[in-house]
């Protein structure tokens, strides 16, 4: 509730949907009406339990409140009190606990899915690839777009800015989506209030969620484990779209990734791979390495040779493939093709040269 309502302050605010802060998401999709209905059903049995009790410790004080002196009733064994105590909390519990359970239990019903999309969390974006269906081979990351001093800025003054990432997940509307999570680093969770659905992404696991959405439109949600440094930096942007043009953009998406092809088998000279590996440093490094590559200091090494032997070529891959244990440098082999990580290594040398290191010593 208390992650849902700061979502919901997050939305409320120019640009995104209009929400009510003080309970939960209204939601697009049958879970979410099950769960706002069970949220009610349950306030409302443990509101007048609370003042049946309370109403009649209250009167008692009251009415007993000249009562000094008295002496209190003994007696033992009561057949009726003990009947109604028993029978009576009894029925209370199964009243709760059959339509919880059968809201549970369809929450977890991931069976039969028009659509299963992977979704992986890194540190500190997402990433999604189509299993099936049309739109199966297409796959992305989705990173902030909103430039951070302007959030955390909030420049001009009192302006609220939605979190935007470059690409988000897209799907059809009233098509049950099945998303099997797992994540490449650290638990990650993936969280959208209006879908009623919250999973861990957990590294080395695969846990599913599914929803189906009633009404086109975007939908917002955060990571919602703590994850590191850029946790609060992790929006989840999903669209829902008409049949049609979803149909539209699974064609767009192809023809994209056609286009942008890393082709492997190319014969790519070191001018071009370093041209690449700086498109691929922008994406992925400079989070942590900074857009100069001069790192942070005491946390994240400099990559243009300054505070680091870079080592040889074959360490390096090993580091940008598997990551480095006890660090927080994570395994990019999962979200990196074979070119991505020649050319990104590419990159990093030419920087290393240009910071007038001349020839790496270590270079095999
Ligand atoms: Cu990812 Cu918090």
């Amino acid at each position: 509730l208390i992650g849902s309502a700061a979502i919901a302050q997050v939305q409320d605010m120019p640009g995104g949907p209009k929400v009510n802060q003080l309970n939960l998401h209204e939601g697009v999709t049958q879970i979410t009406r099950d769960v706002m209905w069970l949220h009610w059903l349950l306030l409302t049995i443990c509101i007048v339990i609370f003042v049946g009790v309370f109403g009649v410790m209250f009167y008692s004080i009251w009415a007993h409140r000249k009562s000094r002196g008295h002496k209190a009733a003994t007696f033992h064994e009561h057949l009726g009190v003990e009947v109604a105590w028993t029978v009576i909390p009894f029925i209370i519990v199964i009243a709760m606990a059959l339509p919880a359970t059968k809201t549970v239990v369809a929450m977890k019903d991931t069976s039969s899915a028009d659509l299963t999309v992977k979704v992986t969390g890194y540190q500190w974006k997402w990433g999604y690839e189509y299993l099936d269906g049309p739109a199966a081979g297409v796959k992305f990351l989705a990173t902030l777009s909103t430039p951070r001093a302007q959030i955390e800025g909030r420049e001009p003054k009192g302006e609220f800015y939605l979190m935007e990432t470059d690409n988000h997940m897209v799907v059809p509307v009233d098509k049950k989506v099945r998303v099997v999570l797992t994540a490449a680093d650290v638990i990650h969770s993936w969280m959208v209030p209006d879908f009623g659905v919250k999973q861990d992404a957990i590294p080395g696991f695969l846990r599913d969620a599914w929803f189906r959405a009633e009404k086109p439109g975007i939908y917002r949600g955060q990571c919602a484990e703590l994850c590191g440094k850029d946790h609060a930096f992790m929006p989840i942007v999903v669209e829902v779209l008409a049949q049609a043009d979803y149909d539209k953009w699974v064609e767009d998406q192809k023809k994209k990734m056609a286009a942008n092809a890393d082709d492997p088998n190319k014969e790519w000279t070191e001018a071009e791979l370093v041209a690449r590996g700086e498109k691929v440093f922008a994406a992925n490094c400079v989070a942590c390495h900074q857009a100069n590559g001069k790192g942070i200091p005491g946390s994240f090494p400099a990559l243009d040779g300054d505070k680091v032997v870079l080592g040889p070529k074959d360490v390096q891959i090993n580091t940008v493939l598997k990551g480095k244990p006890g660090t927080a440098m994570a395994a990019f082999g999962p979200q990196l093709n074979d070119v991505e990580i020649a050319a990104v290594i590419s990159y990093t040398r030419h920087a290393w040269s240009n910071a007038g290191k001349g020839q790496d010593p270590t270079v095999m």
